[in-house]
């Protein structure tokens, strides 16, 4: 499959970190860092900060993103936060059912699904995240949880619509604990997902869906990572958090 079809997205997950005016000056040093970038760059900011950093990227190839967000328009779901609402700000991405989502805030693939049809809803691009446990991996389980969960986003999900899709593999076990898949295990997975994808919607629109990598992807890393043939791009952590890095992903993701 031609991956050139594939413009690499490299976006950045600041998780419950940065205030407004340290956002300001996060996005203030990143945006020239960026400006060569060839790939697409994308920063997930905290709900409070988005407005602030949508006002200072605005003159750069930084696109604002949201984490999260519910599947109804409105109604009594005190502190969710929904897809029109974000939409109404101007805000085109969203990701859903982040790993931290599914741990600590009983995230399930229908609720993902659910989410995930809102924010298409809206006309918005959103980022899927799944990925396996440490146990799930070492009792074998990688593929079956994988294949769970694409399907259980997915489903329903016309394939016009997977246009505006990304899925993101992230490991749990290499989310922000410094140990990153190799690039070889990360690709396994990648190309597994967009096999799946073609099972789903065929062959056109597996070789057009992005898939990311995401955990632990760092500096360093990032190039072998990204020279994979099923890596698209990465969702990253901790290391979106401070320009240099996230602006040597970028350039890596760039050549
Ligand atoms: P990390 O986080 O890069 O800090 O491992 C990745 C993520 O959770 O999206």
């Amino acid at each position: 499959m031609n991956r050139y079809l594939r413009t690499p997205l490299i976006a950045g997950n600041w998780k419950m970190n940065l205030t407004r005016p340290e956002t300001r000056a996060l996005i203030e040093e990143m945006k020239p860092l960026l400006a060569s970038a060839t790939c697409e760059t994308a920063l997930c900011v905290p709900f409070t900060d988005l407005e602030t950093a949508q006002a200072v990227a605005i003159d750069s190839n930084i696109v604002i993103g949201a984490q999260n967000c519910h599947w109804e328009a409105s109604g009594a779901f005190t502190g969710e936060i929904s897809a029109k609402m974000l939409s109404e700000l101007g805000i085109h991405l969203c990701i859903v059912g982040h790993s931290e989502r599914r741990q600590y805030f009983g995230e399930t693939d229908e609720t993902v699904n659910r989410r995930l049809r809102a924010v298409l809803g809206e006309w918005m691009t959103c980022i899927v995240c799944v990925g396996e446990t440490l146990s799930e991996r070492e009792s074998d389980e990688t593929f079956r949880v994988i294949r769970r969960q694409v399907e259980g986003a997915l489903a329903g999900i016309p394939a016009a619509d997977m246009k505006r899709v990304v899925l993101a593999y992230e490991p749990v076990w290499a989310i922000g604990t410094g140990k990153t898949a190799t690039a070889e295990q990360a690709n396994e997975v990648c190309a597994f997902i967009r096999g799946v994808i073609e099972e789903l919607y065929g062959e056109t629109v597996a070789s057009t869906t992005r898939i990311q990598y995401g955990g632990s992807m760092n500096a360093k890393n990032a190039a072998e990572l990204l020279s994979q043939p099923d890596i698209d791009g990465g969702l990253i952590g901790g290391a979106s958090l401070k320009a240099h890095d996230f602006a040597a992903i970028a350039a890596a993701a760039s050549k």
